[in-house]
């Protein structure tokens, strides 16, 4: 007979993500209109099936190189020079991993000694604060706040620092807050992190999904290039989730040391998949701007509309996000999305699930049609009138 149990602490203590639950409690409901899926609601664009059929079709079927194949990092080393003005060199500090997950996981891996602490900006993607502590660092919380937009001020930022942060976790645009950072937001957090000597990882992946400002990288602030490791892919701006490709930028010692874990991990991403992405770099940036506009103009709908119905909801900059305070109902974020679920069969994400200052709040993605989108408010807006 087992006795005790074979888990590690770490993964006894982890939580299952908040986010899963919702979803297994909406699978099998008949009728529901979902704005709780963060991925594009667009097929991949045809040129890059196409362009991955091709190449099955021609045996390109083995492994490739470890950080992916040359020719593809230097289509990303071309793009991120283009697009965002950073100067990656595609031998050295570029690798091609399995989404922006493994991206994340492997940049943690990399730099993290045991009890090392990482600041985790939240409300945030819900996988920073487990990936940390899979990797034996420390994940410390800070929470941002609706009334500064959800940005992180550099005197939060700056109280939260000990002689044991290694590193800080950022995404802009955000999930679930939609909120960008500007270039000034960015130089302020970035003369704190230079003045304490810590890294940053920026979670980019959102970058194509601007909608206000111009978009600046975090490695492209002044001083911050070495310090920063920078994350992205292709599953949102490119619509291919489910090829699971992203890619992680850094220096070249952070970059050797990632490489290394990846190789033992992973090998290398899906071949096929980084033949679409080659496809989608070279060719894709008329479909990227496409659907960055359609979800622009789903953007202004979702948010007045919330305004309208009297639930607060600020501007969110970029992704595919709005992030409506519920607080006028009197609910916990959870009760309402359960409520809403339960009564109107429409999913959201209680925002309390995504980390401090995710209470009172419920995440809404937009990335569905707008008859969805206008269907789903009705819905909503019954329910309120219902509840008051
Ligand atoms: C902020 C953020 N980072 C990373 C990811 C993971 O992306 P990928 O599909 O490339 O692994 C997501 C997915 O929702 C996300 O929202």
């Amino acid at each position: 007979m087992i006795k005790t149990s074979y888990l590690s602490d770490t993964a006894r203590e982890m939580k299952p993500s908040g986010i899963r639950k919702f979803f297994d409690l909406a699978a099998g409901m008949e009728g529901i209109v979902s704005l709780g899926v963060g991925e594009p609601d667009f097929v991949t664009p045809w040129r890059y099936r196409e362009a991955a059929i091709l190449s099955m079709e021609e045996g390109y079927t083995s492994y490739t190189a470890n950080a992916g194949l040359l020719d593809l990092r230097e289509e990303i080393a071309a793009y991120m020079s283009r697009r965002f003005q950073v100067t990656y060199s595609p031998e050295n500090q570029i690798i091609v991993t399995v989404g922006a997950s493994q991206a994340i996981d492997i940049a943690l891996r990399a730099i993290l000694n045991p009890g090392e602490e990482v600041i985790v900006v939240e409300p945030c993607f819900v996988s920073y604060a487990p990936l940390v502590a899979l990797a034996g660092g420390k994940p410390v919380s800070v929470g941002t706040m609706k009334e500064s937009d959800f940005k992180l001020l550099p005197e939060q930022l700056e109280a939260a620092i000990t002689p044991k942060t290694k590193a800080i976790m950022i995404c802009s645009p955000n999930n679930p807050t939609g909120t960008q950072l500007s270039k000034d937001d960015l130089k302020a957090l970035a003369e704190i992190a230079i003045k304490h000597d810590v890294l940053v990882i920026s979670d980019e992946i959102y970058a194509e999904l601007v909608y206000d400002d111009a978009y600046t990288s975090f490695a492209a602030i002044e001083g911050m290039y070495e310090r920063t490791i920078l994350i992205s892919g292709f599953s949102k701006g490119f619509a291919m989730t489910g090829w699971r490709l992203g890619f992680v930028c850094a220096n070249k010692e952070i970059s050797e040391a990632m490489l290394k874990i990846h190789q033992y991990a992973i090998m290398c991403a899906p071949t096929s998949a980084q033949y679409a992405a080659l496809e989608a770099l070279r060719y894709g940036a008329g479909y990227v701007e496409e659907m960055r506009m359609s979800y622009n103009h789903r953007r202004n709908y979702i948010v007045s509309s919330f305004n309208e119905i009297g639930l607060k909801c600020h501007t969110p900059g970029g992704a595919f996000y709005a992030f409506p305070s519920i607080e006028s109902t009197g609910m916990s974020s959870e009760e309402f999305a359960e409520k809403l679920l339960i009564e109107e069969k429409v999913a959201v994400v209680p925002g309390n699930v995504f980390g401090i200052g995710g209470e009172g709040h419920i995440r809404c993605s937009y990335a569905t049609s707008i008859d969805q989108l206008r269907e789903a408010l009705t819905r909503i807006e019954r329910f309120l009138n219902n509840h008051s």
